[in-house]
């Protein structure tokens, strides 16, 4: 039977390893294709850093729960621990060189969020948490920022892929943050926006559409730093991601009013009245 810490361990050194790659591969030449849209782009690094992880799971935790971005799925044949990995969160960013990704590595113990590891190989900035036990960024412990007004809060969102397409664009969401707000930032990694609410660097971030990986880890590091999380109408965190609020638990009930009935789940306005 596997313990926290020894689960943390492994995490951390699977996180190291995967970023290293990441950090090798920046800014080279790479085999870059597309998944669900023209936008939702996979590289050869993606691929490279979950085979790496889920090669070193299957020799070191055979028995555990896989669930990972690029298609590695396996059911726990023995234990309680499922690991839920995103490894490359921001290949947008990879992709274009721009310097914003990481590796998210979550893991869950008989269901609930139990360790969490983000790392961001260019900055050298390894964020984690175990449940009961606080967050760290590179082993110093973080807490959420103590702002309690919208308008003095840095924010964070993200957009799906299927912005192009989709009316439930996160658009009219946005639109009422930067006018609220003293800014708002998309800056393409989810689960390093969590862990900025996580150490004090952003107030409060949201996304619609996101998915298991991309908030596995930071959902636990912004709740062990001292922050609240929540889907959209404040209700509990979905594990799937499908929307998320996060924040340092003052601007929660903010964010939440500022968020609610966005088109297009508003009802349609009468033409000239408003
Ligand atoms: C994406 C990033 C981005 C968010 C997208 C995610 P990926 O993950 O986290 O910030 O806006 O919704 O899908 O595809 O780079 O792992
Ligand atoms: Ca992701
Ligand atoms: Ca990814």
């Amino acid at each position: 039977m596997s313990s926290v810490s020894e689960t943390l361990d492994l995490a951390v050194r699977l996180a190291r390893a995967a970023g290293g790659v990441q950090r090798e591969r920046y800014e080279t030449k790479l085999s870059i294709g597309t998944k669900s849209a023209p936008v939702d782009l996979v590289t050869e690094v993606d691929r490279r850093c979950e085979e790496l992880i889920v090669e070193t799971l299957a020799r070191e935790r055979g028995g555990d729960a896989i669930l990972a971005e690029e298609g590695s799925r396996r059911e726990a044949t023995s234990g309680d621990w499922r690991w839920v990995i995103d490894p490359l969160d921001g290949t947008v960013n990879y992709a274009h060189g721009y310097p914003r990704f990481c590796v998210s590595i979550g893991v869950e113990h008989r269901g609930l969020r139990s360790v969490g590891v983000v790392y961001d190989p260019l900055l050298d900035e390894l964020y984690h948490a175990t449940a009961g036990g606080g967050a760290f960024r590179n082993g110093r412990p973080i807490r959420t920022s103590t702002e309690s007004e919208i308008g003095r809060g840095l924010f964070a969102t993200g957009f799906a892929y299927d912005v192009h397409r989709s009316e439930n664009d996160n658009l009219d969401h946005f639109a009422r943050f930067v006018k609220t707000a003293r800014a708002v930032r998309r800056d393409g990694s989810a689960a390093l926006d969590l862990c900025y609410v996580a150490s004090g660097r952003l107030d409060g971030y949201w996304e619609l559409k996101l998915h298991a990986w991309d908030v596995a880890a930071g959902a636990l590091i912004v709740e062990e730093a001292g922050g609240r999380t929540s889907d959209l109408a404040g209700g509990p965190l979905p594990a799937d991601g499908a929307s998320v609020v996060a924040s340092n638990g003052a601007l929660h009930d903010a964010m939440l009013r500022l968020l609610a009935n966005c088109a297009p789940d508003s009802p349609p306005r009468s033409p000239g009245i408003g």
